[in-house]
């Protein structure tokens, strides 16, 4: 499977399948993680004006910065948004009035995603972006850069700031190897033989290393990265019977409808989801080792299955709902999903999936308490 041909979220079109209807979870994770952003957006234009002593005390008359794997939806501009806000504040509110007519910096904003991605409703939204913004602020230009982050997508030493939330753990393709190992399963599972985990492991290692390598040709040097992974809490899948609930569930229900004649199960046994949720150590030790930039910070953030934060950050459109969280799930998985899942087995299987699916995610919620798993990570380009 080619990945960057195949991977797209559900889009704005498909309503209430869409991506933009269905990543409140997303919007959770940006929310929480906020302090850490303006915390790293600080420290970096503190930073920056450390190292020059330039008209805009070391700040670049044009600032550019990336968000690689914006998708399309309310969560497009929101971190921009914010990493917007933060540098505002700080160059207006530090700089003299004189200084600032002669010498204002500007903002060059690069939303990154995959040709595949529904680029057309995220521009829509930039005027209106546009007229939010305080005439006083920094003036502020967009566009949309279509193309695969496992490439490169931008000049030599273009950027000074790269972000990229929840994007990370889709890898550029499907380990190789694995298929005929990891029968009835589509991910890592805790009886998967112990060669699909090493396979994972090795084609994420692979997969961030060049990303690593990428942005580090794009970037200028102290530029900054803050990345926010998909992760996980357990070290390793004999730890626990459910290494990966999320894609347990959904193999168990596609096995259902091979029980119902509407799977072949060769067809499951030949697929395999192209992605990985890397353990935070695994994190660290592939910055250490690819080399090209210094870790500042990592964290984990935890967000609960049932989404309970939504309350905590305003989503007035929220009720918690202990019966319907099993089909709010099933929905979210369904909007990042079902792209790769049409193309292994076809459309008209995708609606009694995940009905079934919200069935098992209903009754595995009944029993246990999962949490999301993100890991926060800042970067300084060396
Ligand atoms: C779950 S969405 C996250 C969107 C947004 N950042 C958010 O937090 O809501 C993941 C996005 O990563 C994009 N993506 C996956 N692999 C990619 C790649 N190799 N290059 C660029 N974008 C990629 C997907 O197309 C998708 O839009």
């Amino acid at each position: 499977m080619d990945v960057a041909s195949v991977l797209c979220m559900n889009p704005p079109g498909d309503g209430k399948r869409s991506y933009a209807n269905n990543s409140l979870l997303q919007r959770i994770t940006i929310s929480k993680s906020k302090p850490f952003l303006v915390e790293t957006t600080k420290n970096m234009i503190r930073s920056m004006k450390r190292s020059s002593s330039s008209v805009n005390g070391g700040w670049p008359a044009c600032f550019r910065v990336a968000d690689l794997g914006c998708s399309s939806g309310p969560n497009t501009l929101q971190v921009i948004s914010e990493i917007i806000n933060t540098i505002d504040d700080d160059i207006i509110c530090n700089q003299q009035k004189d200084d600032r007519d002669h010498h204002d910096p500007e903002i060059q904003v690069f939303l990154n995603d995959l040709p595949t991605n529904d680029f057309n409703s995220v521009l829509k939204e930039v005027p209106a972006f546009y007229n939010q913004r305080d005439k006083n602020k920094l003036r502020c230009f967009v566009s949309a850069v279509a193309g695969s982050f496992y490439g490169r997508l931008f000049p030599k030493e273009s950027l000074d700031f790269v972000h990229s939330s929840t994007s990370l753990h889709w890898l550029s393709k499907v380990p190789d190897y694995i298929n005929e190992e990891n029968k009835g399963k589509i991910y890592i599972a805790h009886s998967s033989p112990p060669n699909v985990y090493k396979a994972y492991k090795e084609q994420f290692e692979k997969d961030f290393s060049n990303f690593l390598r990428l942005r580090c040709e794009e970037m200028k040097a102290g530029g900054c990265m803050l990345l926010i992974l998909v992760g996980r809490r357990i070290p390793h899948p004999s730890a626990s019977k459910y290494f990966s609930p999320f894609w347990d569930l959904l193999a168990t229900s596609l096995m259902d409808l091979v029980a119902k004649g509407l799977v072949k199960e060769d067809d499951i046994n030949s697929f395999n989801m192209p992605c990985y949720t890397p353990y935070k150590e695994e994190v660290r030790e592939i910055i250490e080792k690819e080399g090209s930039f210094n870790l500042d910070k990592l964290e984990t953030l935890e967000v609960n299955w049932d989404l309970r934060e939504a309350i905590e950050i305003g989503e007035e459109n929220f009720v918690l709902n202990e019966n319907q969280s099993g089909q709010i799930i099933s929905d979210y998985i369904r909007a990042i999903a079902e792209s790769i899942l049409v193309h292994h087995f076809g459309e008209a299987i995708i609606d009694s999936l995940f009905k079934t699916y919200s069935e098992h995610i209903t009754e595995y919620l009944h029993f246990h308490n999962p949490k999301h798993v993100n890991i926060l990570l800042s970067m300084t380009k060396k």
